[in-house]
């Protein structure tokens, strides 16, 4: 083996091992923050308590618009797997991408400054911890699995969905929700879910993770978590990735800010 091959492995077992113990910290956590739940803990949640997902909903073709601007370089953003490996589990393939705009509060400025409106919306609410663009593949399905963290709810606005009448949902618990343009959902992703998409297009979602409205004290505690998670090499290493692939998405030095609506 390589010593460049060993190191990536190195990179990977790291991985592993700090993706264990965040999982152990969140199990823990996970039935307190369901138990605790202010809006209780059903797979899907009325839109009518997130006053965000009105406004994600009105502003949907503003958002859409500054989406079609930057799909034109859909085949170069990057694979779910290539940001987050240790969770290949999930997809392990070319029809996954994602976009990112925000990550636990963690801003990637040159994605962020060609959305100025989306990001307008995702600013607008301090309790919207991530923000990305999950682009899947057509005949991809995403295999069912947890996500990693209770503390947080999953909004879907779909953005660009399929209508030809096939297969293309959400499965959360065993029941399913099909994506509209310009609908947003809001759901618990700790519970098992999956994404399938039988059409022969690509469907575009926008992910929002929001803050699951808690009581104090277990409010701060989610919020100091998240926080903290930033300093572990489960998250940093990812950072590292996105940040590596910016590089190359905007050229070594960078593109000037006006030459991006060329894209
Ligand atoms: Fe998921």
């Amino acid at each position: 083996m390589t010593s460049t091959r060993m190191e990536g492995w190195q990179t990977i077992t790291d991985l592993n091992r700090w993706h264990h113990f965040v999982n152990n910290i969140e199990h823990r956590l996970r039935p307190v923050f369901r138990r605790f739940s202010k809006l209780g803990g059903p797979a899907y949640f009325d839109n009518k308590d997130f006053p965000i997902t009105q406004k994600l909903e009105e502003n949907y073709f503003l958002i859409r618009g500054e989406f079609d601007q930057v799909r034109k370089r859909l085949q170069d953003f990057p694979l779910f797997q290539d940001i987050s490996p240790e969770q290949v589990y999930i997809s392990n393939d070319d029809k996954w991408r994602m976009f990112f705009l925000k990550a636990n509060n963690v801003r990637f400025d040159r994605n962020c400054e060609l959305f100025p409106k989306t990001m307008e919306i995702v600013d607008s609410d301090k309790n919207l911890v991530s923000a990305y663009f999950s682009i899947l593949d057509s005949n991809k399905m995403l295999v069912p699995h947890e996500g990693p963290w209770s503390g947080v709810l999953r909004m879907h606005l779909g953005v660009d969905i399929p209508t030809d009448g096939k297969g293309c949902v959400l499965s959360v618990m065993g029941k399913e929700y099909r994506w509209k343009n310009g609908k947003a959902v809001v759901f618990d992703d700790t519970y098992e879910h999956f994404a399938i998409n039988l059409t022969d297009n690509v469907r575009v979602v926008l992910f929002i993770d929001y803050l699951r409205p808690l009581p104090l004290p277990l409010h701060w505690l989610n919020k100091f978590c998240i926080y903290i998670g930033r300093f572990l090499p489960y998250y940093k290493i990812p950072i590292q990735r996105h940040k590596a692939w910016e590089r190359r998405f905007y050229g070594e030095d960078g593109i000037p800010t006006k030459q991006y609506s060329a894209l």
